[in-house]
Parts: structure tokens; C-alpha cells; sequence
């Protein structure tokens, strides 16, 4: 499974270049199979969720040549051989449940397995399906699987209200109703960067989309799409990530390859404990030297504070002077990496989706468990700062979200090493 092992108390200072989004490029890749066109997508990041993603799309018909060397992938779909995404690949990667769009879109059925609940929550699908049969499908779910059919043999435009701004159903939707007959009003969508990413992309290969980045998305359906190609964005979690390892570690450090305006709620909280932190256009520089000052924090859909950004942020605020509060308000389990940081001493007390960290002048290391992705980088950056070897395992959670974390904190003066 491996482990990461860190000796905490090295401050981190120089450069290093953010990688590709993770949840940028998984929907774009699904949208793919919306063409018979081969697709060329750039900088692609190494991460396993991305072979996931490769190894799908395959299965349903797509030849995907991956370029390892120079980050690039092709993805080309002649015709789909298959309709249906089994539970062994949705298991591994909820994201995949957004190849039910792009199948719906182009071959007016799909059979997704259902994804079932994750570590961080029971995450229904519930939005997604209401936009399908808004669009005309059919639903039936049973044996594990959700099955939409769509008996007109294509889905038809429609005004969609989603109760809550899902990253998720709104790709989905704005996938499917690329190729739908009429409009498509998505209405409290998302606005997540990603989305924007994901809409770009459709609309190079010939989607009529508006409103991307704003809460109502409107798509006029087109007849086909083309090939084209994408770079995709940067990873926005992982700039703020690393942002916080310096701050915790009270370093120097420049990460190019960001778009500061998509880090705005993760900076504003850093400089409000004491960071300093400098914004170029493609770059941003942070700066610590002292204990931070705590500060309260509240997840929302974006711009809003991210919940993937929660855990690495609370992690941060253990070592801060004063009491900080954390609510969660996206997912109903996500304080799973409370227990492993109260192993390494630190003070916080948890009330439903409430945590209140009492700051710490020193943590120790100690060996500790990554529960899932984004707890895993709460770890790492806990014992990035702790007194002492910190040893982090499973960290094939990490391995999901972070290409070579390690080697990019090594880079920094970290002294972290991955043993198997
Ligand atoms: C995406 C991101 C994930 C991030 C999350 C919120 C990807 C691959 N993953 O996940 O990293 O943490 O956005 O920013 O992009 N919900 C429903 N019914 C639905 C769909 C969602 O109730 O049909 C609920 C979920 O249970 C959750 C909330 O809505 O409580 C947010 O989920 P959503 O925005 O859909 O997250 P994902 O797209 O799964």
C-alpha cells in the first residue's frame, strides 16, 4: 500500500509548477465520447484516477493513446462498443458515473452502476438523474445499476432547476445536453473553475454553450461535435495545498502554473492567519515566519471556501494561536482526518459538522492513516511541521489527487520519502 515518512521542521522555499486539475480533466475526458473525432488533451497529469478514467472510456470504445513523456493523451471513439460502466470501475472512481451523459448524449442509452457511498459521505446521484428525465430519459435503477433509456433515441432540451449546486450533476448535464434537440436552462448550477474548463472544451469541439462560471448555464443542442484539443487548467487544490505546506512550515515558496483569482478563498485565509502572499498573473509567491493566528472557516460551493480544501486548512490550524472553528457544510463526513491529527496532539473537538481546533505550539509525529484524499494531504502537511517522524499510510488515497507529491516537496527541501 506504501507510506509516506516525513521528518517534520524543514521550512519549504523555491519553485515548483502546479500540475493539471484532476477534477478538470476526468469530465472532459468522458465528454470525449461524444465524437467519432479524435480528441488531443495536453498536459496531462500522472494520477491514477486519470487511468481510471483512460481505462473506461476504453471499455466503452474509445482508443486512447497516452503520451507519457510529453503529457499528452488522444482519445478517439469510431462507435461505442458498449453502454455500460460496471461497478469494478465506478467503485474505484465516482467521477465515472459522468460517462452517463456523454452515453445518453450519443447513443441515447447508458447503464452506469451506482457509485455508492465514499468515506466522505453517502454522495447521491440524485441530481444528475432528475436532469436526465427532465431530458426525456427514462430511469430505471435496480440490481446495483441505474439504466437511462432514452425512447426518442435522443434527449430533447429542458429547464432544469438543481436543488443544490453539484459539480457533478452539472457536468453531467451540461455533457448530455450538448448533443440534445432544443435548450437546455440549468438553473443554481455550479460554477466551479472545472465546470468552465469542461464548458471550454465542449465549445472547441463545437458545443453552443453560455454561462459557464455563473449559476445558469444555457446550452443550444447541436447536431455533432468535432475533435479538437485542450490544455487543461491547473489544479487549484493542489496550488492551495502546497500554499499551506509553506505557510505551515513558515518557508518561501513560488508556485507557477496557478490562476490566482481560482485560489482567492484559500489566500484571503491564509494572509487572515498572517501569511503573506504575493499574486502575479500566472504565479504566486507565499511567505511565513511566524505561528499562525487561527482563524473560522466555512465551506461553500465556489467561490465559497472548497471542502477539498478543508482538511488541509485544518491541519494548518492546529499549530495556530487561538481557537479556530471549521464547519462543513458540502459533505456529512468529511473530519475523518480529526482522529489521526488528535494522534500527533492535536486538540480538536468535533460536534456534528463542527470542529473546533484549539491551537498547539508543537505536534509530534507518529504514524497515521490517510482515510481518503484530501484527509491523506492533511497528514502530510501536519507532519510536515511536527516534531519528529511522521509516518502516513495508505497512501494510494493521496496517489489519487496528488501526481508525485513527495517529489515536489523534496524539490521544496522537505525531507519526505515514499517506502513501499
Ligand atoms: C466534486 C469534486 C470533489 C469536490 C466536490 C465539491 C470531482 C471529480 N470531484 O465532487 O473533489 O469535493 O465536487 O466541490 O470533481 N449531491 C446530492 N445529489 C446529487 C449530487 C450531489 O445530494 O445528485 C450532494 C453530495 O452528496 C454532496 C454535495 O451535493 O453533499 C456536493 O457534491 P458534488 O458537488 O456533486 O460533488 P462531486 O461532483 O461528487
Amino acid at each position: 500500500m506504501g507510506a509516506f515518512v516525513i521528518q517534520g521542521g524543514k521550512p519549504l522555499n523555491g519553485n515548483v509548477r502546479v500540475s493539471s486539475s484532476k477534477n478538470a480533466i476526468l469530465p472532459i475526458i468522458s465528454a470525449c465520447l461524444l465524437t467519432n473525432e479524435e480528441c488531443h488533451l495536453n498536459e496531462i497529469p500522472g494520477l491514477d484516477d486519470v487511468s481510471y478514467m483512460c481505462e473506461l472510456v476504453s471499455y466503452l470504445g474509445a482508443k486512447v493513446e497516452v503520451d507519457g513523456k510529453s503529457r499528452k493523451i488522444s482519445v478517439k471513439t469510431p462507435e461505442l462498443t458498449g453502454n455500460t460502466a460496471d461497478y469494478e470501475l465506478v467503485s474505484k472512481l465516482r467521477a465515472s458515473f459522468l460517462v452517463m451523459g456523454s452515453l445518453l448524449a450519443r447513443s441515447g442509452r447508458a447503464k452506469v452502476a451506482l457509485p455508492g457511498g465514499c468515506p466522505i459521505g453517502s454522495r447521491p446521484v440524485d441530481l444528475h438523474l432528475k436532469g436526465f428525465e427532465a431530458m426525456g430519459a427514462v430511469i430505471e435503477n435496480g440490481h446495483g445499476y441505474i439504466e437511462a433509456v432514452c425512447p426518442s433515441g435522443k434527449l430533447k432540451g429542458a429547464n432544469i432547476y438543481l436543488d443544490f449546486p453539484s459539480v457533478g450533476a452539472t457536468e453531467n448535464l451540461i455533457i448530455a445536453a450538448v448533443l440534445a434537440e432544443g435548450k437546455t436552462v440549468i438553473e443554481n448550477a455550479a460554477s466551479e473553475p472545472e465546470i468552465v474548463d469542461l464548458a471550454s472544451f465542449l465549445t472547441k469541439m463545437g458545443a453552443n454553450i453560455t454561462g459557464a462560471g455563473t449559476d445558469t448555464i444555457i446550452i443550444e443542442g447541436v447536431e455533432r461535435v468535432y475533435g479538437t484539443e485542450h490544455t487543461i487548467m491547473p489544479d487549484r487544490i493542489e496550488a492551495g495545498t502546497l500554499m499551506t505546506a509553506a505557510a505551515v512550515t513558515c518557508g518561501d515558496i513560488t508556485l507557477s502554473n496557478v490562476v490566482p483569482e481560482h485560489i482567492k478563498p484559500v489566500t484571503a485565509k491564509l494572509r487572515e492567519s498572517g501569511v503573506e502572499i504575493i499574486e502575479y498573473e500566472s504565479e504566486i509567491r507565499v511567505r511565513n515566519n511566524k505561528r499562525p493566528v487561527a482563524v473560522d472557516i466555512k465551506t461553500h460551493p465556489f467561490p465559497g471556501f472548497p471542502t477539498d480544501m478543508q482538511a488541509p486548512l485544518s491541519a494548518y490550524l492546529c499549530f495556530a494561536e487561538g481557537a479556530s472553528m471549521i464547519v462543513e457544510t458540502i459533505f456529512e463526513n468529511r473530519f475523518m482526518h480529526v482522529n489521526e491529527l488528535k494522534r500527533m496532539g492535536a486538540q480538536i473537538r468535533l460536534d456534528g459538522r463542527t470542529a473546533i481546533i484549539e491551537g498547539i505550539e508543537e505536534m509530534q509525529g507518529a504514524q497515521v492513516r490517510a482515510t481518503d484524499l484530501r484527509a491523506g494531504a492533511a497528514l502530510i502537511i501536519a507532519g510536515l511541521a511536527a516534531k519528529g517522524t511522521t509516518e502516513v499510510l495508505d497512501i494510494h488515497h493521496i496517489d489519487r489527487g496528488y501526481e508525485f507529491i513527495e517529489n515536489k516537496l523534496q524539490r521544496l527541501g522537505a525531507d519526505i520519502r515514499r517506502v513501499m
